[in-house]
């Protein structure tokens, strides 16, 4: 019997005022399908760019790419659930932002017992996301420990998670974030510099910071503003990679700048891609969890919100107010 459930829907592009909250019926899940009741829902950065447009989906949307809650039905052709499992997930298509909801079963794994739904929901999308980068996403020859790296954001939700993984690999972190006080926090999580690049000329630093030499990757998700910068960055044959774009798209690139400041590389990387199959969502997940497990990595859950007040969590994250993860509470 289909059951009624309040989400956070658009109707049109556009800025927080956009999101209304409405009712929406759930039916039973078809085949490779997963009914779940979220006890927490994920707030990240990408769903500011879906509200928007700048990444494009079909409307009305659902917005939302993060959860965790319990597994009430499950579709012909599901193995791995049941109903009564804990989950959690990052996923395409949205649709987070709710009570309930169908969705692919293939996205979505079994919660470990030592973890909370809170934690759940805050650390899948920015946790796996920390995963690929540091762990698949590296300069010719890979990261060795002692090496530097460049992380922006350093005290967002994906940043300290950054800080600490890098830490537990034995990198030596550079963070940029904005302000002082965000400095602070990033170096209690792991990052060895912390550079406020609203006062202070990053690339410089940088170079102070690494002896003349660069880093060896840079992990970019501020976009526009510091591109050029990150590029001015690295070491011969450095890694950048550009994931997101936080003060907007980064422009068109001419190539040759890649060769002229040292045979670099440039990647522009999507979780997603990672996540396309169940096999390799598992393995990443099982990654974060013996992560979060041991203690290395502690998901900084930052500021809790009714769904109702998701327009507020958003207008929050854009005005660069907060500091580690946000979750909503439906
Ligand atoms: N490609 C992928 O697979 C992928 C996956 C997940 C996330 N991401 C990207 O990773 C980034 C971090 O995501 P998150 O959810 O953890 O967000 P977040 O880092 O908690 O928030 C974004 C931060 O970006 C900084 N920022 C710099 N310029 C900004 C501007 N003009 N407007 C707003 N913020 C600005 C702010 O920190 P300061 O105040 O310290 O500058 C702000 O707090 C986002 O760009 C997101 O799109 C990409």
């Amino acid at each position: 019997m289909p059951a009624s459930a309040r989400a956070i829907q658009i109707r049109q592009f556009g800025g927080p005022e956009a999101m209304q909250l409405v009712e929406l019926e759930v039916g039973e899940p078809g085949p490779g399908e997963v009914r779940i009741r979220h006890h927490a829902v994920g707030v990240n950065f990408i769903d500011i760019y879906q509200r928007t447009g700048l990444y494009a989906n079909p409307l009305p949307l659902t917005l939302g790419m993060e959860g965790a809650g319990v597994v009430e039905a499950v579709g012909a052709g599901v193995t791995h659930l049941q109903p009564g499992d804990r989950v959690a997930y990052a996923s395409q298509p949205p649709g987070s932002y709710c009570e309930l909801r169908v969705m692919p079963a293939r996205s979505v794994v079994v919660l470990p017992d030592g973890i909370d739904f809170e934690t759940g929901a805050a650390m899948m999308l920015k946790g796996l996301t920390v995963q690929y980068l540091l762990r698949r996403t590296q300069p010719q020859g890979g990261l060795q420990p002692g090496d530097f790296v460049l992380w922006h954001a350093a005290a967002g939700g994906v940043g300290l998670i950054a800080c600490q993984w890098a830490r537990a690999l034995g990198l030596r972190l550079i963070g940029t974030a904005g302000g002082a006080e965000k400095c602070r926090l990033a170096r209690d999580h792991g990052a060895e510099f912390a550079i406020d690049y609203r006062s202070e000329d990053f690339v410089a630093r940088v170079r102070e910071i690494t002896g003349g030499r660069g880093v060896r990757a840079v992990y970019d998700s501020i976009g526009q503003d510091t591109f050029e910068g990150s590029l001015d960055c690295l070491e011969p044959f450095g890694l950048m990679a550009s994931f997101g774009n936080a003060s907007g798209p980064v422009p068109p690139v001419n190539l040759g700048v890649l060769a002229a400041k040292g045979s670099l590389h440039l990647t522009r990387p999507t979780l997603f891609t990672h996540l396309a199959t169940r096999e390799s969502t598992q393995a990443m997940a099982d990654d974060l969890f013996a992560r979060v497990g041991s203690g290395e990595v502690r998901v900084p859950v930052s500021r809790r919100y009714a769904l109702a007040d998701a327009a507020q969590a958003h207008a929050d994250l854009a005005s660069r107010a907060t500091t580690g993860c946000l979750v909503l509470l439906p």
